[in-house]
């Protein structure tokens, strides 16, 4: 075979194989582009060509090497490309199920207040708020608290900025927003008033220095004990279920006038009872009472003409009712552990 007749016969050679794997392309290299192979054969039988055939030759033969060079690149591209496919057919299973979200749940808290809150809606009550940052007018001195009450003391209550005549403090109490309220507006007023309340204690299983309340007030003309006791019947019926009982115990608060606070048959023992209810077969969930004259006159409100009643309960205690929970510290101490076990919703 003449140097013509064996670029025509490797360029049929070359044209019908088709490497498909990195040795076989390899191979390839080797027998064409190596410096053993094809082409640089051809080049050492180049010269001893005769000078009349070399410059029609030279070119056939330099064609033929960009020609092998050329398909080698081909070949290399078309490999890479289709192991590529390859893994990324192998890294995804369009067969697999699907990672689901994790939504998280909603902090127990917050379940019970939104429950409490829709069922005094569906009463007629509107929700308001106050700030957290209160002054002892609104948190003790309209309330009806004497000058030397104790709850004023350093003992109960954060204060922020001591000053003569009306001392800066976290509020004690939710009672403060409906100083605010009545301040504001005209009556009637029927509305719950939820937020979070400071004081000073020691934390432990029992106490804490924040929780959170939920303050009630309807004031209009001839509100009267008895409505009192069918509005609050009817949340315990709605929260914890038909068939609840409420008694209630006379009490003292500075802000109400006759005062009281209700407890329920115990919701863990339903009455036997158990270590909830101390074995009495009740707990106490809140205070209330009629709103005292004093503290409707301190918000212009005049208290021949309208009479109200109030009340007053921790959202912590009724969350830990409804869900058996002993430990107080556990609502603020974000254990994952303990937040999973509420249910989860779709915001
Ligand atoms: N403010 C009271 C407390 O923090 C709770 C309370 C009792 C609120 C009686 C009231 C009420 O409105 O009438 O313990």
């Amino acid at each position: 075979m003449n140097i013509h007749e064996s670029i025509q016969h490797y360029t049929g050679e070359i044209n019908s194989i088709n490497p498909v794997t990195p040795a076989e392309l390899e191979s390839f290299r080797i027998k064409y582009l190596g410096s053993k192979g094809v082409v640089r054969q051809l080049f050492e039988e180049f010269k001893n060509v005769s000078p009349d055939e070399k410059r029609l030759l030279g070119k056939i033969l330099n064609e033929f090497k960009q020609y092998v060079e050329n398909k080698y690149k081909a070949f290399q591209e078309q490999l890479t490309s289709s192991t590529s496919v390859q893994e990324n057919e192998q890294k995804e299973d369009l067969t697999l199920p699907g990672e689901g979200f994790s939504l998280g749940s909603r902090h127990p808290l917050s379940l019970v207040h939104k429950e409490i809150v829709e069922i005094f809606k569906r009463m007629g009550f509107s929700v308001a708020e106050g700030p957290e940052i209160e002054d002892d007018w609104h948190n003790f001195s309209a309330l009806n608290f004497p000058e030397e009450h104790p709850a004023r003391d350093m003992q109960d209550t954060f204060f922020i900025k001591k000053q003569k005549d009306n001392d800066i403090a976290l509020r004690t109490h939710t009672s403060s927003v409906q100083v605010r309220m009545m301040e504001m507006g005209k009556p009637p007023f029927r509305a719950i008033m939820p937020g979070r309340v400071y004081r000073n204690e020691a934390i432990s299983a029992r106490a804490h220095c924040f929780f959170h309340q939920v303050e009630g007030l309807y004031v209009a003309k001839e509100v009267s004990f008895a409505d009192l006791k069918q509005t609050l019947f009817h949340f315990v019926q709605e929260l914890f279920g038909e068939g609840t009982k409420v008694r209630f115990r006379p009490s003292y608060f500075p802000f109400t006038e006759p005062s009281a606070e209700m407890d329920i048959s115990c919701t863990i023992c339903k009455g036997a009872g158990c270590a909830m209810c101390k074995s009495s077969g009740w707990v106490e969930i809140l205070g209330c009472g009629m709103v005292d004259p004093n503290v409707l006159e301190n918000c212009k409100i005049d208290s021949k003409e309208y009479t109200g009643f109030a009340f007053g309960m921790g959202i912590e205690r009724i969350t830990n009712l409804k869900y058996v929970i002993k430990d107080l510290r556990l609502f603020s101490e974000n254990d994952i552990r303990f937040l999973k076990q509420f249910e989860t919703e779709i915001l």
